[in-house]
Formats: C-alpha cells, sequence, structure tokens
C-alpha cells in the first residue's frame, strides 16, 4: 500500500522520435521531485523519419521495442512529441469568453489560422487566460496536427502494444523540461539544433511563443564532409564528431564547420530580431541551446559572440535525482541536452 505523502504518480514514458535517433526517457516523481529512472537512445535508419513523418513504421516500430526491452522498462503509457511541416502553433487573441465557445470560434474560424483543411487536422487549444482588468482579450494557443502524420505514429505505437496517451509539441515539451528546471525564468529563446532542423521557441511568462523551423540541422554538416571530401556517410560522421582524427583533412572540415555554422547563426539572428520586432516589451534574456548539433566543438562561443546575449547548453536532468550506480553520470550529462524533449514529455502524466 502507498501511503498518501509517499504516493508516486504514474508518468508516461517519453520517446522523442527524430530524423536521426530515436530518445527515450523514464522518471519517476515522489512528491515534488523527479528521478530518472532510464534513459537511452538508438539512431534511426535514414530516411525512417523525414520532418516530422513517420516513413517507415515497422523499422522504427521495432527499434523502439528492442529499445524498450533494453531499458527494462514495462510502462506501455507512452507520450511522443509532432514536429515539422505537420504541426501549426499559434497564438491568437480572442475577446475573453467561455471554453465551449472558445471551441465553437476556433472551429468556425479555422481557416483564418492555420493551412491546412479542418478535417484532416487534431485542433487543441488553450486559453492563456491573459486578460487583465480593463481588457476584454485573452491570447489562446492554438496547436493543429494532420490526422495522416498524427495516425501513422499512433498506429506504429499499437503494432508494438505501446498505448501513447500524450501527443505533444516539440516546442512545448522542450519548454515543460525547462520551466521544470528553471521555474523563474523567462524570456528565454530554446534553440533545439537537430539532425536536420533548428526549432526554436521562446518561453514567456505563460508559455511558449514563436515556434520557429530552420530547415538545416548538424547532418547537413556530415553531408558537406562526405561531398567534399567524396568519402562515405559513416566516415563523414566519424570525422564530424572527431571519434576518427583528421589528420590531414582537418582544416577542410574546419571550414566546412565555419561556413555552415555561421549560416545557421545568421537564421538565428533573423529569428532573434523578428521576435524583437514583434515584441518590444519582452526582449529575450538569454538563448539555451539544446539537441545533438548543441555540441559542436565551438558553436555556443561562437553564437555568443554574434548576438550579443549569453548562451547556456540545457542539461534537462541538472535539478533531478539522479542515481550514480544505475547511470553513469558522465553518461547522463553528455546526453543530457539531446534528451530535452524527451525528458519533457517524461514529466507528463498519463491524461487516460
Ligand atoms: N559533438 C557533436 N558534434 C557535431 N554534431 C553532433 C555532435 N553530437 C551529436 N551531433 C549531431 O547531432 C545530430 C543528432 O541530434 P538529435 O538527436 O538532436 O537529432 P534528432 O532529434 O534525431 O533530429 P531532428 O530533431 O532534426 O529530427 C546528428 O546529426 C549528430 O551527428
Ligand atoms: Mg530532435
Amino acid at each position: 500500500m502507498n501511503l498518501p505523502f509517499c504516493a508516486k504518480e504514474k508518468l508516461i514514458v517519453g520517446i522523442d522520435i527524430g530524423s536521426h535517433s530515436v530518445k527515450i526517457c523514464q522518471l519517476q516523481r515522489s512528491n515534488d521531485e523527479y528521478e530518472v529512472l532510464s534513459l537511452g537512445s538508438n539512431l534511426l535508419p535514414e530516411g525512417a523519419v523525414d520532418d516530422g513523418t513517420l516513413h517507415d513504421p515497422e523499422q522504427v516500430g521495432n527499434i523502439i521495442k528492442n529499445l524498450l526491452k533494453h531499458l527494462k522498462i514495462k510502462n506501455r503509457k507512452v507520450g511522443f512529441a509532432m514536429s515539422g511541416f505537420s504541426v501549426v502553433v499559434k497564438k491568437i487573441a480572442l475577446p475573453h469568453m467561455d471554453e465551449e465557445l472558445i471551441k465553437d470560434h476556433i472551429l468556425s474560424e479555422a481557416e483564418q489560422y492555420i493551412p491546412f483543411d479542418i478535417n484532416e487536422v487534431y485542433l487543441d487549444f488553450q486559453d492563456l487566460k491573459t486578460n487583465r482588468e480593463g481588457s476584454e482579450r485573452t491570447d489562446v494557443l492554438l496547436a493543429a496536427a494532420k490526422k495522416d502524420v498524427v495516425d501513422a505514429y499512433l498506429e506504429m505505437f499499437k503494432s508494438i502494444n505501446l498505448f501513447p496517451t500524450v501527443v505533444d509539441v516539440d516546442g512545448f515539451a522542450l519548454g515543460n523540461a525547462y520551466k521544470y528546471n528553471h521555474p523563474e525564468s523567462s524570456n528565454v529563446a530554446l534553440v533545439d539544433i537537430g539532425a536536420s532542423k533548428i526549432n526554436m521557441n521562446v518561453m514567456l511568462d505563460e508559455a511558449a511563443t514563436m515556434a520557429r523551423d530552420i530547415v538545416v540541422g548538424s547532418r547537413e554538416l556530415t553531408d558537406q564532409i562526405q561531398y567534399e571530401l567524396d568519402i562515405d556517410f559513416e566516415e563523414a560522421e566519424a570525422l564530424k564528431l572527431g571519434i576518427q582524427p583528421a589528420g590531414d583533412k582537418q582544416a577542410a572540415i574546419e571550414e566546412i564547420f565555419n561556413s555552415r555554422c555561421n549560416q545557421w547563426i545568421e537564421e538565428i539572428k533573423t529569428a532573434i530580431d523578428l521576435y524583437h520586432a514583434n515584441n518590444r516589451r519582452e526582449p529575450l534574456s538569454k538563448l539555451i541551446i539544446c539537441g545533438g548539433g548543441s555540441n559542436i566543438t565551438g558553436f555556443a562561443e561562437l553564437l555568443e559572440q554574434s548576438i550579443d546575449l549569453p548562451v547556456e547548453q540545457f542539461n534537462p536532468f541538472s535539478n533531478m535525482i539522479t542515481n550514480p550506480r544505475k547511470i553513469d553520470p558522465e553518461y547522463l550529462a553528455q546526453v543530457g541536452p539531446e534528451m530535452a524533449i524527451a525528458a519533457g514529455l517524461a514529466i507528463r502524466t498519463s491524461e487516460i
């Protein structure tokens, strides 16, 4: 029997399915604290997942099933997050009204807000309750995801006997992970640098806003190294990660890193400028980077010099309990930045 004061809430298993790898995280909550129970990742075959769309459900399903088995995770309730072209997030200002009326309004005016046929999307919204005295309007956060793309994930999970009870959006999951670790922080831009995209979200007091996808990522470095040096993908990836010594290729690789990273930084700067132009009273305080690409040697420093804001790498486990006998602290610190979305999913309780 669980006594109430040490009751453990049933959380879901966070599964972040990226284009490069799948990442799984399981946490346990007791009272106000989270403990990291297990985490791991596995590479996905090229093209199995692309732009947030699941192209090879069978292979991805098998990889997830094996990873869960390897991690000895028994909990079947899982959560995943949508990203890419098939999901749209918008903040809209509406007259203050009841939830039911908000829903009716969104359904009848959907074409105004989302670029898809209303019958082809799952819609969700949250009243941010920003209306203050003297103002009739409130901000509502609207999320729409294409049914066929979501359904492909749901089917895949079903086929491996998992129950997806939470479908989230990348940026929200990331925001949740950040808010848990830094509850006081506001006006922070979260920048997830993955293999195939850079996703930016700004955390204001109430929620994440300004989601922006830049369709480049660390994979581009591998492609360029492969192309310029005329070598295969695996060797290019090993050179990029520094697993294989660069030798006489060092200068060419550095040149690729420099030119690509500077291009990304230009894109990030454009997004920051756009944000500042639209939110003059809420200037950014810092940039938090995560995702595998945030590990690129020298990138954080280069970014910091270019944007004139502090840049920090995010470790979602910094405020959680960890057991060094179960999970190697060095591994935990190393994979933290790319586990941010999985961790943000794993702090959610099962909604059914
Ligand atoms: N030290 C490093 N230097 C350069 N790149 C790195 C390093 N560590 C990891 N990466 C790159 O980060 C990418 C993987 O990051 P991540 O796991 O965040 O991507 P993903 O979530 O699978 O992709 P996406 O979100 O773009 O679909 C790979 O391209 C990998 O080569
Ligand atoms: Mg990712």
